[in-house]
């Protein structure tokens, strides 16, 4: 049978979050430079982002460019701060016609001028769609919004507005740049890596992670559809006993 058709549409995952990587050792195998594995990466968002509308998956969220990632040659991070505006503006219509709200979760701020702006304005065109959220995780490290939250929960507590023994798991929820995301179900990590890279770590406390050798700009909707299908295998026991949760 069909890939797609064998997908139980009732388990579906409500929150994809996926660390794309690989596009420099695509571009490498094929004696290119890098920028040019980014480019064919972003064909491959296009595919995923289509795939997840297209399947009803309310929640995909992106690893585009990490606090860590400032640390690369700036040429490099040049580059894909370029094609981040480059694929905002030729996306535009695509996430309007799917009724996609994008978003976007990290230190946004810290972003040139321009991307921030263009990201901020389709964020706004976007505002009211509600078939899919997208959010694209830039500049992004766990450990810094995991700082800043506890920065801001601290100032309410000396602010005497709540008290350390009010602080509780939904308090810092509200806090993260996730507030408004459910927790991830399904980590899918493209290239070979098998970590998590400062990716999303009080989200994915109870998320199913899938690994695949597949580089980013290889990856199709078909392993997409392989990726659910692993985790609609998976028993999610949170702690459970799998004769709990067959009772
Ligand atoms: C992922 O691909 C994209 C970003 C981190 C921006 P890489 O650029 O990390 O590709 P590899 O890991 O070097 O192959
Ligand atoms: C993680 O990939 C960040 C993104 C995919 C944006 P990296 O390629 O930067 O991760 P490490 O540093 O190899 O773990
Ligand atoms: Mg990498």
């Amino acid at each position: 049978m069909e890939l797609q058709k064998q997908i139980d549409s009732s388990k579906l995952p409500q929150h994809i979050a996926i660390i794309m990587d690989g596009n420099g050792r695509w571009a490498k195998n094929r004696g290119k430079f890098r920028v040019f594995g980014h480019e064919q990466g972003a064909e491959s968002v296009r595919e995923i982002v289509e795939a997840c509308a297209e399947l009803n998956i309310p929640n995909l969220t992106l690893y585009a460019f990490s606090t860590e990632n400032w640390r690369r040659p700036k040429i490099e991070v040049q580059a894909l701060m370029k094609l981040l505006v480059k694929a905002l503006n030729k996306e535009l219509p695509t996430l309007q016609k799917n009724g996609i709200r994008l978003s976007a979760i990290g230190n946004i701020e810290a972003l040139p001028e321009k991307a921030r702006k263009d990201l901020l304005s389709v964020m706004e065109q976007t505002e009211t769609n509600t078939h899919m959220t997208l959010t694209l995780a830039l500049s992004y490290g766990s450990r810094e919004e995991i700082t800043k939250t506890i920065q801001e929960i601290s100032l309410k507590v000396k602010n005497n507005l709540i008290s350390p023994s009010d602080i509780n798991e939904s308090i810092i929820n509200n806090h993260l740049y996730t507030r408004d995301l459910p927790d991830v179900d399904l980590l899918i990590r493209t290239s070979g890596e098998q970590r998590i890279s400062n990716f999303l770590l009080w989200q994915i406390a109870y998320a199913e992670l899938h690994f695949t050798e597949t580089l980013w700009p290889d990856y199709t909707k078909g392993h997409l559809y392989n990726a659910i299908l692993d985790y609609q295998n998976r028993e999610r026991r949170f702690g459970k006993t799998s004769e709990q949760l067959n009772a």
